[in-house]
């Protein structure tokens, strides 16, 4: 009887379960591109909402750095669709991690990268070019863009290498003599951003010194092959060589600003010329990638072995969102990039047949279906490269000060703090001499264990 009742709705909710499997896309197709963004941005959100720590806006589980970058993405998704539906949930998550208007916030400030805070900031300056909404009383986008860069130009570190950023803040951090690509590049970025937005040269000289910088390091050879690493101990000259995605396009996305800013200068072109050349490498042709015909974006180094980690799933969101939006600030670019984030985001979209509501995204998108994996870093992946295909359709390039752009400028912004100075581990008392020493290890050991853990779970 029951049965019988309740039948025809089982069936019908089977059909319709049916014909909302997987994602139809079409690139060439803006509309079909919308919809298969907002499917692709629901599920991620699925995994935002559901979180351990969603009491603390802005703060993922285990990671604090991929809120900011998973903002940035939907600050981009928001522009390119108009579709507005997480803009509070972003502001909220914004806002309450901005810390001394800076994205240093007390509770994590102690165990963070330089990478980890410059995307936040990459997130902000997205949010200033975009005149993405900011809420009365609160900072201006641009203004907490600004906080980072003045919490970080501080750290520039010439103590060994002549200059550079460490990757780790604090000397008790694994990491601190590591100089890499990322924190490097992801500054150069922002700078770079900071000078088209404010047409303020100080951000632009700070721009080519930190490139200037690296190109006397292994972070960016003259072969246009950046290093993942190197260290303080070899005064610059080691390298950890893995190849990842958006350690190129950090450099190329600051480099296609300053191109702009310079109104057309031919030494960022090089640059642009060069690392989308040798970029080349992450659209794989071999039986290792099922045969891929060197047309999907493709974590080299992680993907075929199946060691990619929750950071390492989001890059391809970077890599095709940025070189995207390098194409309506660098003319001739287009033809560079685009067809090959077309083709990918076909494969991507391809993979989008996962789990009960069959629209959960893979990993390696050359497999073009699911891998069966499914995370808010797969998700966050796919809307960066749909985003990519539908810049062309929106294609309006990032508003400045002098163009349209709203959020207001503060050259001070961040610099109240006590964020640049080293954090108290303990307080010694006299008399308490003795055991100090004794108790700093102790501190510093747990805080070793945190941080490994930190750096593992990102
Ligand atoms: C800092 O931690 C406290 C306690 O868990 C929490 O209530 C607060 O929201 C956190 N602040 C940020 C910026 O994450
Ligand atoms: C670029 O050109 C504009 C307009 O001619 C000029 O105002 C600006 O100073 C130039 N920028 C640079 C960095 O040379
Ligand atoms: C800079 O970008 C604008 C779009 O905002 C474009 O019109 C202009 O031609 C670009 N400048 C150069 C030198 O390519
Ligand atoms: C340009 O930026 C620098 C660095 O933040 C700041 O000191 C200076 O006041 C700014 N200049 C203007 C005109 O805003
Ligand atoms: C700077 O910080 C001090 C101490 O926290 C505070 O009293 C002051 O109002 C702050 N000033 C600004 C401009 O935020």
């Amino acid at each position: 009887m029951i049965l019988s009742k309740w039948l025809p709705a089982l069936l019908g909710g089977a059909l319709a379960a049916q014909c909302a499997l997987a994602i139809t896309l079409n690139v060439d197709d803006e509309n079909s591109l919308k919809s298969a963004a907002k499917t692709v941005a629901v599920d991620m959100m699925n995994y935002y909402n559901d979180r351990e720590s969603k009491a603390i806006p802005g703060k993922l589980d285990g990671t604090w750095w991929e809120g900011g970058s998973m903002f940035m993405i939907l600050i981009q998704y928001w522009f390119l669709t108009g579709d507005s539906q997480f803009n509070s949930a972003v502001q909220d998550g914004m806002y309450w991690q901005q810390g001394d208007d800076n994205f240093f916030p007390a509770n994590y400030s102690q165990y963070l990268g330089n990478d980890d805070q410059v995307f936040w900031g990459l997130a902000a300056i997205t949010a200033a070019e975009l005149n993405y909404p900011e809420r009365s009383g609160q900072p201006s986008w641009v203004s907490l863009a600004q906080g980072v860069f003045n919490t970080q130009v501080p750290r520039w570190d010439t103590s060994s290498c002549h200059g550079g950023m460490r990757w780790q803040i604090w000397p008790y951090q694994p990491g601190y003599t590591t100089k890499n690509a990322i924190s490097n590049g992801g500054l150069f970025q922002l700078a770079a951003r900071l000078a088209l937005y404010t047409n303020n040269a100080t951000y632009a000289t700070w721009a080519e010194r930190i490139w200037d910088w690296s190109a006397s390091t292994p972070l960016l050879r003259k072969t246009w092959v950046i290093a993942d690493t190197t260290s303080s101990e070899s005064q610059c000259t080691d390298h950890g060589d893995y190849q990842w995605s958006y350690n190129y396009a950090t450099y190329i996305s600051g480099a296609a600003y300053m191109y702009n800013y310079t109104n057309g200068t031919q030494k960022w072109l090089e640059g642009i010329d060069g690392l989308v050349g040798t970029s080349s490498q992450f659209y794989p042709t071999s039986s290792t990638f099922g045969n891929a015909n060197g047309n999907i974006l493709s974590e080299i180094t992680c993907e075929p072995i199946l060691k990619c980690d929750r950071n390492q799933v989001t890059f391809k969101a970077y890599f095709s969102s940025w070189l995207a939006f390098m194409t309506l600030i660098v003319p001739g670019t287009s033809d560079l990039v685009m067809p090959k984030l077309k083709t990918s985001a076909t494969a991507a979209a391809l993979t989008c047949t996962g789990l009960s509501d069959g629209s959960h995204c893979g990993t390696k998108w050359y497999t073009q279906s699911w891998d069966g994996t499914d995370s808010l870093e797969n998700q966050m992946a796919v809307l960066g490269v749909l985003n990519a295909n539908l810049v062309p359709f929106k294609n309006k390039a990032p508003f400045t000060a002098d163009t349209g752009g709203t959020s207001k400028s503060n050259p001070s912004a961040g610099t109240n703090s006590s964020d640049v100075e080293a954090p108290q581990l303990n307080t010694v008392r006299t008399g308490d001499r003795a055991g100090a020493g004794i108790l700093t290890v102790v501190f510093v050991t747990g805080w070793a264990v945190a941080i490994t853990w930190m750096v593992r779970g990102g």
